[in-house]
């Protein structure tokens, strides 16, 4: 360690820092493989690599869940752009996701269209599956799909409530539980999805049922970037502000539209291409050290 001399300099350290990484190899090289070595290394972190490659993500393959259309499909494209080979998620919109596949193609990258049902735990199964039968890995999972339904609280019922806590909380976390053992370990990348209106003063009551599954995930998401932090993965949860897709518009007049664009400083709604090279970003090696961070992406409207 460096010390600071009376004089105020500061004396150099007459010895090579200690090397983490080598000192880690060393002990793993010791223990050897098998139990006693698993055991150990719960306690471990993997020692991180220390070259960043800016953001490629050239030979990583991706799950992004729900990408046949709107954010999940620009998701998709910007994770091609960036060098991934994709999975594309859908339930209903087979042409559309087959769209997404030949775009991604035509940036030279490997992908699929996978059909899974993600209101059930076995369709997060299946996706899993049928992605590691497709390209033999997976790297980063994206749990961009999402429902979002409008009910006051005298209107809201079981099935209701039960279907955001399904679709929004239970389906990605068992989708991670899945995938979690094929992730790289360091390596691997987790990004959840939740909503600015999580921290907006501007919240508007029929979103009861939506909000309180936003809020669960970002929970399991902090409590997942532990966990998974351990072994060198990365949990963060990207939040967006008011987007211009399908589920957004759903059951909205333009009034409320009109009220929602004025939320940002641009007077607009955001667009599926203003968060996908967010998440292309916390999927690159560049943001290794980004764990446990829910980022908001909303051009102003929440801050
Ligand atoms: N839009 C917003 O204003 C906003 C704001 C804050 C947060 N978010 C969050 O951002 C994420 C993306 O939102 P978005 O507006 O882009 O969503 P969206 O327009 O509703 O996304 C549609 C996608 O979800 C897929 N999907 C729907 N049901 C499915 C199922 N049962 N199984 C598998 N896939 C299914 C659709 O596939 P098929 O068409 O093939 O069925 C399609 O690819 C969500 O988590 C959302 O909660 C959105």
């Amino acid at each position: 360690m460096a010390k600071v001399q009376e004089n105020g300099a500061v004396e150099k350290p007459n010895k090579t820092p200690w090397d983490v990484s080598k000192a880690l190899k060393n002990v793993r090289q010791h223990l050897g493989k098998g139990d006693k070595e698993r055991k150990f290394s719960i306690d471990i972190a993997p020692a991180p690599s220390v070259t960043v490659n800016s953001s490629s993500l050239i030979g990583k393959v991706a799950v992004v869940t729900g990408s046949s259309r709107s954010t999940g499909a620009a998701i998709a494209k910007a994770l091609g752009e960036q060098g991934a080979n994709v999975v594309v998620n859908y339930l209903r919109s087979e042409q559309e996701a087959s769209k997404v596949v030949q775009a991604v193609r035509a940036q030279g990258r490997g992908a699929v269209a996978i059909r899974a049902d993600l209101s059930t735990v076995d369709g997060a199964r299946h996706l899993v599956d049928e992605s590691m039968r497709a390209f033999g890995k997976i790297d980063i999972l994206v749990l961009n799909a999402g429902i979002m339904k409008h009910k006051p609280l005298a209107e809201i019922d079981e099935a209701s409530f039960d279907a955001h806590m399904n679709f929004n909380v239970k389906v990605p976390l068992f989708l991670v539980k899945e995938a979690a053992s094929y992730l790289p370990s360091p390596g691997g990348r987790v990004i959840f999805f939740s909503s600015s209106m999580t921290s907006s003063s501007a919240i508007v009551s029929n979103m009861l049922c939506f909000l309180a599954s936003k809020g669960a995930i970002e929970q399991v998401a902090r409590v997942l970037s532990k966990d998974l932090g351990n072994k060198g993965i990365t949990v963060n949860t990207v939040s967006p502000g008011p987007l211009d897709t399908a589920q957004f518009r759903e059951g909205k007049s333009q009034k409320w539209i009109d009220f929602f664009s004025k939320q940002s400083p641009s007077n607009r709604l955001g667009l599926p291409e203003d968060v996908a090279p967010l998440v292309a970003f916390l999927a690159s090696p560049a943001a290794q050290w980004i764990n446990g961070q829910n980022m908001r992406v909303n051009g102003g409207s929440v801050i």
